[in-house]
């Protein structure tokens, strides 16, 4: 039997590498115009990074992560988020004395061993933004701005945005208390693992996978349970800040959150700070939020982030404000299918298919070849004595824009016929001047479809 790529994992081939390149390109775009710069960090890290930082009674920690001693008796995992890599390799890499303030971008595979379902993976891959070194609510709200224009770059028109604040750590310890209070009576209807969740961080029960227990939590709280998608609505509204939230917050918390919100309103960023909804990782502080997508089913959350006050000095850096979000690329794409026309980008034809009237031209052919790529225009050729015929059926399936076709007259006459075939036109270039005429051509016509 041949073999297959493991549950939760897939390969993209190539018909489907264009938009994921569209993706990570417009991801890469308008993250740098918000002045972010991109960084790499490596795919195994040591455990301890996630347990103090994800946190342990986690379900990803507890449940989801892929774990292995190397030779030497270390713990590894395959990454399960950026952000704390992201956080280690800022202070690794001494960023906190040489910029301060750092924005940072990354993109790649996560791993988590899930059960896997549509839209939930084992490997999946995400585009991120931290913004290191600074408490500010306008950081809070650029974060989110730009987590909303990224989606609405790629084609995504239908999202709401979630917001709340799950307040400072004394905030949260009193909300625990609050919430195990709540929660007592109902102790044994609870699962197993949110028993012991109870005591060691009341917030986990909140996002059981359990429904009974998630339904509890949900109801013994208060809250309305977080809704579907609606739609991105006008300015979040001045309803009481923590309003149905089993977060109750301190007068800073508030201002902070306020001042959030009106940042966003000024963005002309839409939000819902109604619904409360649950993150499933523990150093958050503050501002969370959530964006989700028409077309997705249940895992409709396409993007999530958060502020992490306490993080990198939990992680052994001085004490300093962060903020940042990631989206799911492989959500983001689904999401696009949603009603969605293909881009130009997809639908136009680009480069140039260079055919040979005889094998015995393939080396002249593969000279010019060579000439156009060295030019940056994508150039293809036969290498397997196709009939012209079928050289001209393969340029179509390509979708090239240009044939140009090389047969002994025209090598005789140091000339080459060139069909334009999105103009159906055709003319005859000197052979000296062909690499310059066909990249100055694919030029006019890449600016033509982007105008
Ligand atoms: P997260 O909510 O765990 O947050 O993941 C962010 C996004 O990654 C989700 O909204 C979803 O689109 C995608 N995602 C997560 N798990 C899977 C999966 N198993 N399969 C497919 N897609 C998935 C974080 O990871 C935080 N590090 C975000 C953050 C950055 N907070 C602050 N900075």
């Amino acid at each position: 039997m041949a073999l297959q790529a493991l549950r939760g994992t897939s390969d993209v081939l190539p018909e489907a590498i264009t938009r994921w390149s569209a993706v990570e390109h417009t991801a890469r775009r308008v993250s740098r115009c918000y002045g972010y710069q991109e960084l790499r960090t490596p795919l195994i890290e040591d455990a301890t990074l996630f347990l103090r930082s994800v946190g342990e009674t986690t379900d990803i920690v507890q449940k989801e992560m892929f774990r292995f001693e190397d030779r030497g008796g270390h713990e590894i995992v395959l990454r399960p988020e950026g952000t704390a890599s992201v956080v280690r390799a800022y202070l690794e890499g001494h960023l906190h004395k040489t910029e301060g303030f750092s924005k940072l971008f990354y993109l790649g595979p996560m791993f988590r061993a899930e059960r896997p379902q549509a839209g939930r993976f084992r490997q999946f891959h995400q585009f991120g933004v931290e913004a290191i070194g600074s408490a500010s609510p306008w950081v809070d709200a650029e974060v989110v701005t730009l987590c909303v224009e990224i989606l609405r770059a790629c084609g995504l028109a239908d999202l709401t945005v979630l917001l709340s604040s799950m307040g400072c750590r004394a905030d949260q310890a009193r909300s625990a208390e609050q919430l195990r209070e709540r929660l007592r009576p109902s102790l044994q209807e609870l699962c197993k693992d949110c028993q012991g969740r109870f005591d060691k961080n009341v917030f986990r029960v909140l996002d059981c996978k359990n429904p009974a227990c998630h339904a509890l939590a949900w109801k013994t709280s208060g809250s309305p349970r977080p809704t579907g998608s609606h739609g991105i609505r006008g300015s979040g509204g001045h309803e009481e800040v923590g309003r149905g939230s089993p977060f109750v917050l301190c007068a800073d918390c508030q201002a902070h959150f306020e001042q959030v919100r009106q940042a966003l309103g000024a963005a002309g960023v839409g939000f819902d700070d109604t619904a409360v909804f649950a993150r499933g990782l523990d150093y958050y502080t503050r501002t969370v939020f959530e964006v989700r997508a028409q077309g997705l089913g249940a895992q409709d959350a396409v993007a999530a982030g958060g502020r992490y006050d306490q993080l990198v000095e939990e992680l052994g850096g001085p004490s300093m404000g962060a903020v940042g979000f990631a989206a799911g690329i492989e959500r983001l794409l689904r999401a696009q299918e949603h009603g969605r026309a293909p881009s130009d980008e997809q639908r136009s034809r680009r480069g140039v298919y260079l055919a040979i009237a005889q094998p015995a031209l393939a080396g002249e052919g593969f000279r010019l070849v060579q000439q156009l790529r060295s030019h940056g225009v994508c150039a293809l050729m036969d290498y397997d004595h196709k009939s012209l015929k079928a050289q001209l059926r393969e340029a179509d399936k390509a979708r090239c824009q240009f044939v140009a076709i090389l047969g002994e007259a025209e090598v005789k006459q140091r000339a080459i016929t060139l069909k334009d075939l999105e103009q159906s036109s055709q003319e005859t270039v000197p052979l000296e001047a062909f690499a310059q005429t066909v990249a100055q051509r694919a030029k006019t016509a890449a600016a033509a479809c982007h105008a």
